[in-house]
């Protein structure tokens, strides 16, 4: 950027109101540690499980403040804000007790480093839809990517005949089988079950998190990753294996015992990831996301056979994570990565610029 000229300044929320809490501040660590400073002035806005904003705290602040038995001591130094749109500057401006915080302190670029549920990312509908795993098959299904056979019901639905719905469980898919909810990520409520017993704990534990509950056909497969990056034209990273240290890519495998490997590029036929590859760009087009994606697939041991899993529009960015080294091997470095998603964000914003809101 030439000198001189204004930083951009990023807001860059992390936290939430999510199961996915703590992943969220550990990418948000990553990204913070990694935007180039000569560039981009940035302001970090940490959301607690409570749901405030707040402006200036530090993500391993946050969390520090979290674990911590006296909680406020560590966020003494911020201010809880809201933000507005600021109609003569069009940007967003932060706002604290109706006040705001002038313009010095507006935003021009928002860069929501959250997972889980209730953010905007790769814009309303992409972000929603990939959330939610029955809404994203439908989506898939009606583009002809190949998915893996799943039912669905409400909590309710589950509350009032479990014995019925066991049945038809069993019948359709047998055992093992998945059981998750709808709307969550980071493996957070799923469990594979093997047995009745553990198929009525498994839809009570996802009941838990979300008012619907998707039971899938397991797989016997490896697990392969790609990166998608871009708006209208996107390109696919090379293909990324994850070998889980469990017996499936639960929480613990992970994020907690740090045994789970990553290998990059995938040891899969040539011709198995140039499918997956493509698949993912479809898959993206077809939601009609924005900026990135991570798109995840099952091939089956047996038969090769290429499942499209999800969609994870705010996949996880620490500088470990497999999206980053996606695009690492594929010759993009994560500063230049977090660069690019910015000129992507500032793009899709211009484009939509572009509409006609007068009649
Ligand atoms: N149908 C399935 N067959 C085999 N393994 C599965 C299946 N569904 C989920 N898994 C395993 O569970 C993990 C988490 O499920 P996933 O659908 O990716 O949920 P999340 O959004 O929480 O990541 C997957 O990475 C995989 O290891
Ligand atoms: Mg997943």
């Amino acid at each position: 950027m030439a000198e001189g000229k204004k930083k951009l300044r990023i807001g860059l929320f992390f936290g939430g109101r999510s199961g996915e809490h703590e992943v969220s501040l550990a990418s948000a660590k990553s990204v913070m540690e990694n935007l180039d400073k000569d560039k981009f002035e940035v302001v970090p806005i940490g959301i607690t499980k409570e749901g405030s904003w707040l402006l200036g705290v530090d993500p391993v602040r946050l969390l520090a403040a979290e674990q911590d038995v006296t909680p406020d001591a560590n966020l003494e130094q911020t201010t809880a804000v809201t933000l507005t749109g600021d109609p003569t500057l069009r940007r967003l401006i932060p706002v604290q007790g109706g006040e705001p915080l002038g313009s010095s302190g507006s935003i021009d670029v928002l860069f929501p480093v959250m997972h889980g549920t209730s953010y905007v990312g790769c814009g309303v509908l992409g972000s929603a839809l990939g959330m939610d795993k029955e809404k994203m098959k439908m989506v898939f299904q009606s583009v002809g990517l190949p998915i893996v056979d799943y039912v669905v019901y409400r909590r309710n639905e589950w509350e009032r005949s479990l014995e019925t719905i066991m049945d038809a469980i069993e019948q359709r898919f047998g055992y093992p089988c998945f059981v998750k909810p709808v709307n969550l990520g980071s493996s957070v409520g799923v469990s594979k079950a093997h047995s009745r017993e553990e198929l009525e704990h498994a839809i009570n534990v996802a009941a838990e998190y979300d008012r619907k509950i998707i039971i899938e056909r397991a797989i016997d497969c490896r697990e392969v990753e790609c990166a998608v990056l871009g708006n209208d034209e996107p390109i696919a990273s090379v293909v990324g294996e994850v070998i889980s240290s469990n017996e499936f890519y639960d929480y613990r495998a992970k994020y907690i015992d740090n045994k789970s490997q990553t290998i990059i590029p995938a040891n899969i036929p040539q011709a198995t990831a140039e499918e997956v590859r493509r698949q993912s760009v479809q898959a993206f087009l077809a939601l009609d996301l924005s900026g990135l994606a991570r798109v995840d697939f099952f091939i089956e041991k047996q038969t090769g056979k290429v499942y499209i899993n999800e969609v994870n529009t705010m996949p996880g960015f620490t500088q470990i994570s497999m999206y980053p080294k996606l695009w690492q091997a594929s010759g993009v470095s994560y500063p230049e990565l977090l660069e690019r998603l910015i000129e992507l964000a500032l793009e899709r914003h211009a484009d939509r610029q572009r509409n006609r809101t007068t009649l």
